[in-house]
């Protein structure tokens, strides 16, 4: 037994005035990536069942909704699009007048200093909600044309980029892709676009209300011929380190909280920046247990963030951010 025992732990924990100034994280509304959901239309507000909160904005909506966010001091924003048809190779995901390059259009003249990443990938748009071209399905399941589909994803990253977004996000976990895309970027000039690589991204039951938002659930088959095994501890930093390699800007770890090793671990490795991704299913998981009032919301949220932070993250996307910038600015 120690003479003296007790206490030397939590002495520092007495004084909330102290507390505060000794958290080694503060959160920041610039932190904060607020993903939105654009499909085509004027006046379209449609609520989204598996989010509360959220919605699918055509691009006349969405632009209020993001003059508001940059009103409460959050910086970016991350584009997701529901187009109206949909086809085997996902051709609408690279159409110049879709709702993603219009809205990235509009966002750029109207509100300039807001930082638009755009989502460059398939299921949206594919007719079968995979992320590439599809060329079966077996027990790995839906096997993907890895090369033919860097081609697409080239051109869709290419139609953001013409559109003026300034980081493309990648997100099929296609071999090469970040390699596919700055090549392309770079032969018509666009070496100022960033690519914000969705380096490592398990195959995750988080996604689940995701894809009723964004219309992508996979049709047959699931998406681990390509998307992380969550059991996985191998191979998961190299997936992004080989990104890096490519010519990724930043990169990304994605679910968030259920992978805050990982995000530890990348930081260790990388100096560039990384952000975290707080999916669908890890905000309406938060959301619904605070509707059945079985945990605090706003405290729950911000306990989160912070969690990702702490773990190394330089940003996060989460569909909190506007709520998480309003608490901020009331100062907790
Ligand atoms: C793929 C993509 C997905 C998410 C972001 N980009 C879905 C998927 O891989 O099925 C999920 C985001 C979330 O759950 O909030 N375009």
């Amino acid at each position: 037994m120690a003479e003296f025992p007790a206490k030397r732990l939590r002495r520092l924990r007495y004084n909330p005035t102290l507390r505060r100034m000794l958290a080694g994280v503060r959160l920041s509304p610039l932190d904060l990536i607020a993903p939105l959901f654009v499909r085509s239309g004027s006046g379209v507000r449609k609520a989204i069942a598996s989010m509360p909160g959220q919605f699918q904005h055509s691009p006349d909506s969405a632009l209020e909704t993001v003059r508001r966010w940059s009103d409460a001091a959050l910086p970016a924003v991350l584009l997701f699009g529901i187009p109206d048809s949909k086809d085997a190779s996902g051709s609408s995901a690279w159409d110049g007048a879709g709702p993603v390059q219009t809205l990235v259009g509009l966002l750029k003249a109207k509100l300039p200093d807001v930082l638009v990443i755009t989502d460059a990938c398939l299921c949206e748009y594919t007719d079968h909600g995979h992320c590439g071209v599809v060329v079966g399905c077996g027990e790995g399941g839906a096997d993907i044309d890895n090369d033919a589909t860097l081609e697409a994803l080239a051109k869709v990253a290419l139609s953001h980029a013409r559109a003026g977004a300034d980081v493309v996000a990648p997100s099929a976990m296609m071999d090469g892709q970040v390699a596919a895309i700055r090549k392309a970027l770079d032969a018509e000039g666009f070496l100022k676009t960033a690519i914000l690589s969705y380096a490592v991204k398990f195959a995750s039951s988080f996604y689940g209300p995701f894809r009723d938002a964004a219309q992508s659930r996979p049709q047959f088959g699931d998406r681990q011929s390509h998307q992380l095994d969550f059991a996985s501890s191998r191979g998961v930093v190299s997936e992004a380190l080989s990104d890096i390699d490519e010519g990724a800007d930043m990169v990304m770890v994605k679910p968030a909280l259920p992978y805050l090793d990982v995000i530890a671990e990348l930081r260790r490795r990388t100096d560039l920046p990384i952000a975290a991704y707080q999916v669908s299913g890890e905000y309406a998981s938060i959301q619904a247990a605070a509707r059945a009032g079985w945990l605090e919301e706003r405290a729950a949220a911000m306990e989160a963030a912070v969690a990702i932070k702490r773990a190394g993250a330089d940003l996060i996307v989460t569909y909190f951010a506007e709520q998480l910038a309003g608490w901020l600015a009331e100062g907790h």
